[in-house]
């Protein structure tokens, strides 16, 4: 069987490397790898090909730096022509980026199936290109894996019901087997002279932080504030990096301003950590699987499941109260062990209904 995989993103790199290994070992999986280029600095690609021991991609498009629609439409073009030449039973996309969707639309003008990983998330926010990625992609997909019941429900709101099946999160294999056995080799903790629970680890790179100044200066602000009570780590993806410099927007000199980390050193981070700060989707569900409360940086999130057990809390412009006092109240609260987006074995429930999913196809 052989199966086309497209990543371009940070997070889709960590996503895919779990298939990729039950791919490896069935022997009967050949699995192509396309790299869209989307992320491509060392520090948000490669390193992660080399710490995961993800398979080489066989095909890197170097597509980025471009408007939304350019880059998608660019990819499209790429893949449809790799995908013409491969001639694969299945693609496999992950989450909702630009790569996810020009993957998909690639395939369904084939006719090539496609499986969805992580589908069914919702933000109710169209304003996100997240979500159009996402709700397009869904619509194209034939088979869909959700990490819970909520986004299988989003999916039967808009009528897609067959072939979706609640596999657990992915992501939760990967914090739980990798980190386990690799997170001590960190020295990251050491190099920034940090110790348990004595900082918070912040990431911010969603595009309605960081395109909206008003936004994004509100946001440092608070962190220039919480600074003063207690180090912030801030690993600084590229984009926010380039408005916080272009716009001179000055952060505190107790914020550790650090560049994008591997995996593992993120994995340590977050689990030595106070607290996490973030706008990310990845982090939230990580600091929640390694114990830890988190402050969303955001007007919604779509891993609400989080809030709602009160592992989770939103933190915006709209927010009644600074994001000091809402660090200090939730400081005190404790992440239970809650049984949530899975047991940690998502990649092979998922492998086993890719194959029969493919068998019963051919
Ligand atoms: C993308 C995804 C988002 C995902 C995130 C994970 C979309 C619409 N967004 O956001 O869903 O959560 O990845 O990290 O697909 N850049 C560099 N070096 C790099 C990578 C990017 O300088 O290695 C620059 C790009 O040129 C661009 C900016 O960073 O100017 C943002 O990158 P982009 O690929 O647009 O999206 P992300 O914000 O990373």
């Amino acid at each position: 069987m052989k199966f086309v995989t497209v990543v371009g993103a940070r997070p889709q790199f960590i996503k895919a490397s779990i298939l990729s290994n039950f791919f490896k070992d069935s022997g009967i999986v050949d699995e192509i790898t396309i790299h869209t280029g989307q992320h491509y600095d060392d520090n948000m690609s490669s390193v992660f090909f080399e710490t995961l021991n993800i398979p080489k991609p066989k095909y890197f498009l170097g597509i980025s730096n471009m408007s939304h629609g350019q880059m998608t439409g660019q990819m499209l073009l790429e893949i449809e022509k790799i995908l013409m030449f491969e001639k694969p039973s299945l693609i496999i996309v992950y989450g909702d980026t630009n790569s996810t969707l020009a993957g998909a639309l690639a395939a369904s003008k084939l006719g090539i199936k496609i499986c969805h990983i992580e589908a069914g998330l919702r933000s109710f926010n169209n304003l996100m290109p997240e979500e159009i990625n996402r709700k397009i992609t869904d619509h194209l997909s034939d088979l869909l894996f959700s990490h819970y019941l909520g986004s299988v429900n989003n999916l039967k709101n808009e009528g897609i019901t067959k072939n979706v099946f609640i596999s657990g999160d992915i992501m939760k294999d990967a914090c739980l087997h990798y980190a386990k056995d690799n997170i001590n080799r960190s020295e990251i903790l050491s190099k920034y002279k940090l110790e348990q629970n004595n900082y918070v680890i912040c990431t911010i790179h969603r595009q309605e932080n960081t395109d909206d100044l008003n936004t994004l200066k509100f946001l440092i602000n608070n962190l220039n504030e919480l600074s003063k009570e207690i180090k912030i780590v801030f690993p600084i993806h590229p984009r926010t990096k380039k408005i916080i410099r272009e716009n001179n927007i000055l952060l505190s000199s107790k914020i550790i301003e650090i560049d994008p980390i591997d995996y593992f050193d993120a994995m340590r981070l977050i689990k030595s950590s106070k607290i996490v700060l973030t706008d990310s989707g990845g982090l939230q569900k990580e600091a929640f699987y390694l114990g830890k409360q988190c402050i969303t940086l955001r007007t919604e999130t779509e891993w609400i499941e989080l809030v709602e057990h009160g592992y989770n809390i939103l933190f915006n412009r709209y927010s009644q109260i600074s994001l000091l006092d809402l660090y200090r109240e939730r400081c005190k609260l404790e992440v239970l062990d809650f049984d949530l987006y899975g047991d940690g074995n998502c990649g092979k429930m998922i492998f086993d209904n890719i194959i029969h999913f493919v068998q019963d196809e051919e």
